[in-house]
């Protein structure tokens, strides 16, 4: 897959940041002409920049800089590298930001003025001073322009120790894949994107060179989906450069440290280093195992998620949560850790048995009733409302709409609370939950988790009914969605009321004795209630509950 960049590219950053070294081996890689602005001022006007400084003073230098970038704007796409206050000058920002990406260059103070000295070369705004009056100056300079270096689409860091080739390499892949347009997962540093197609099978190893993934790979997965998608798998190994495949038996059941154990001991045996990427091909249970197992494999390696159920295209391969399940809860033991993409191949679904994938539609209503209003869930409740039936009919461009805006509101909220922290944080994800796992415990387990959550929903909006969060009405438009999506309206379980009461204040994420609640506060918000009456929450759960309702 070539993604070609069509784009000029800019580099910005402070002197002696690399960008004239960095942005020429950018050019003659892309084989495209490249531009010094303060090198095209300099011949332009047969004078030095600390003359024209000296002479004309600031002002007018910065209206050259936005008449040479006006001719060089003109032409095919080019790489330049722009004078250290370039940016300062609207003009010239908006002339950059309409004919390429910018790519900003950082440096420590220090290295910049190691690099200054070394170069000895007359940089105007440091003449005349000694070092510890040029590094408070290029300290107090750098904040000054950092709100402006900050507007770069992507930021590198030209470290003393790496090469300027590779520093080179990295920024172009990381252009290709901005090119390739995924949804990005923002958590800084380690920020990572989701592709979503209709197959990348053949294309995992560009990606994963593109996301500095080097080889060796292995692949783990487990046996229903090599029975399933085994002609996928084998694509996937020989783009991964032939890599080695684990297989658990697949299951919940099988979700334990005994099984991390054995992925462990195989990867010890295959010879697996901290170079190893790690490459997760399944559903939510062989993400969260193999996350865990990159998450602790020689104190972490790297890992990319290859989620192939919809339950883990639109929640779990998202958000950096991994782990096992223990003998005295569900998702106990685990740690938090990023992949560094997520590679969504539509196509894995249409062998996904029919139940799982309804357990999927019903997470992914969830995120219609928590986050609806937002900017970027915004109108998902009325389009799966018309849409429920492509879905159903795993139409694919339906599909592609509903996981990458999915994966949008579930990179939003994670996004703004990582770990679980803040108050109406990433606990809204939680919808449902609380009557859900209740279900799924008095099932035994043996009810797909997103069917438990979506009869969870149902008590919850009933539960807000009770309690004047929500009218009768969106009541009946949030279960008529639910009905659409053919998820299911009652609890085929033995319901066991006292049963049922006692594991709604099992939630490992709440502190003991507290019952907590995500109820919808009207459609599209919601909000934690902590501790709802007893006799209001069990009629909740009888109003799905067989010959009770
Ligand atoms: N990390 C998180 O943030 C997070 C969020 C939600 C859920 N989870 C976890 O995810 C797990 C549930 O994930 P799941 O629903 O994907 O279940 P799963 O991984 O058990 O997959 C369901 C079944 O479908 C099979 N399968 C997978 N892809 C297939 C395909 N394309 N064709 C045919 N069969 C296929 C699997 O082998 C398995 O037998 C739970 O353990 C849950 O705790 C984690
Ligand atoms: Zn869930």
């Amino acid at each position: 897959m070539k993604y070609p960049l069509t784009r000029s590219i800019f580099f910005t950053g402070f002197m002696a940041s690399g960008k004239s070294r960095i942005g020429s081996l950018t050019a003659t890689s892309l084989g495209w002409k490249f531009y010094d602005t303060d090198r095209l001022i300099e011949e332009k006007t047969g004078q030095s920049i600390p003359d024209i400084f000296a002479q004309q003073g600031e002002a007018a230098f910065r209206k050259l800089e936005v008449e040479v970038l006006r001719e060089i704007c003109g032409g095919a796409p080019m790489v330049a590298s722009l004078g250290g206050g370039t940016l300062l000058n609207p003009e010239a920002l908006e002339l950059v930001r309409q004919h390429g990406a910018l790519v900003g260059l950082r440096a420590k103070p220090e290295v910049i003025l190691e690099r200054v000295n070394r170069k000895k070369d007359s940089r105007p705004l440091l003449a005349g001073l000694d070092d510890e009056a040029k590094l408070a100056k290029i300290r107090a300079m750098l904040e000054e322009r950092k709100p402006v270096y900050d507007l770069s689409d992507l930021q590198f860091e030209s470290e003393e120790n790496i090469p300027h080739h590779v520093i080179t390499r990295r920024i172009i892949h990381r252009l290709q894949v901005e090119a390739m347009d995924p949804l990005w997962v923002e958590l800084g540093e380690r920020r990572y994107p989701i592709f979503i197609e209709e197959d990348l099978s053949d294309h995992a190893d560009s990606i994963a060179e593109k996301m500095d993934c080097s080889p060796p790979y292995v692949i783990v997965s487990d046996q229903p989906v090599k029975s399933a998608q085994g002609a996928m798998l084998e694509r996937l190994h020989h783009s991964l450069k032939g890599a080695p495949t684990f297989y658990w038996k697949g299951g919940e059941t099988e979700k334990n440290l005994a099984s991390i154990q054995k992925l462990l001991t195989w990867m010890l045996r295959q010879g697996c280093s901290r170079k190893t990427t790690l490459v997760a091909v399944g559903g939510g249970v062989v993400g969260d195992m193999a996350g865990f197992a990159a998450s602790i494999f020689l104190r972490g390696i790297q890992f990319i998620q290859v989620p192939t159920t919809l339950l883990s295209m639109i929640d779990s391969s998202v958000g950096g949560k991994t782990g096992v399940n223990h003998p005295l809860g569900k998702n106990l033991i685990g740690a938090f850790h990023q992949p560094r993409a997520v590679i969504v191949s539509l196509a894995t679904l249409s062998t996904l048995p029919r139940e799982e994938f309804l357990a999927g539609l019903g997470e992914a209503a969830k995120y219609a009733f928590i986050h609806g209003r937002s900017e970027t869930g915004k109108g998902l409740l009325a389009w799966l409302e018309s849409n429920a039936k492509a879905l159903l009919a795993q139409d694919p461009i339906a599909l592609k709409h509903l996981v990458r805006v999915s994966c949008a509101i579930k990179a939003e909220v994670v996004g703004n609370d990582e770990r679980e922290m803040a108050e109406g944080g990433r606990a809204i994800l939680n919808y449902g939950h609380t009557f859900g796992h209740a279900f799924e415990y008095l099932a035994g387990y043996t009810m797909p988790h997103g069917l438990a959550v979506a009869l969870g929903m149902r008590c919850a909006a009933h539960l807000a009914v009770r309690l004047g969060m929500l009218t009768a009405e969106e009541e009946t438009r949030h279960n008529a969605l639910l009905d659409a999506l053919e998820l299911p309206r009652t609890f085929e379980g033995t319901y066991h009321e006292e049963k049922a009461w006692e594991a709604t204040g099992r939630d490992k994420k709440a502190d003991t004795g507290k019952r907590v609640f995500i109820l919808p506060q009207g459609l599209g918000e919601v909000k934690t209630v902590v501790n709802p009456p007893k006799a209001e929450v069990l009629a909740a759960f009888r109003t799905v509950v067989r010959g009770m309702a």
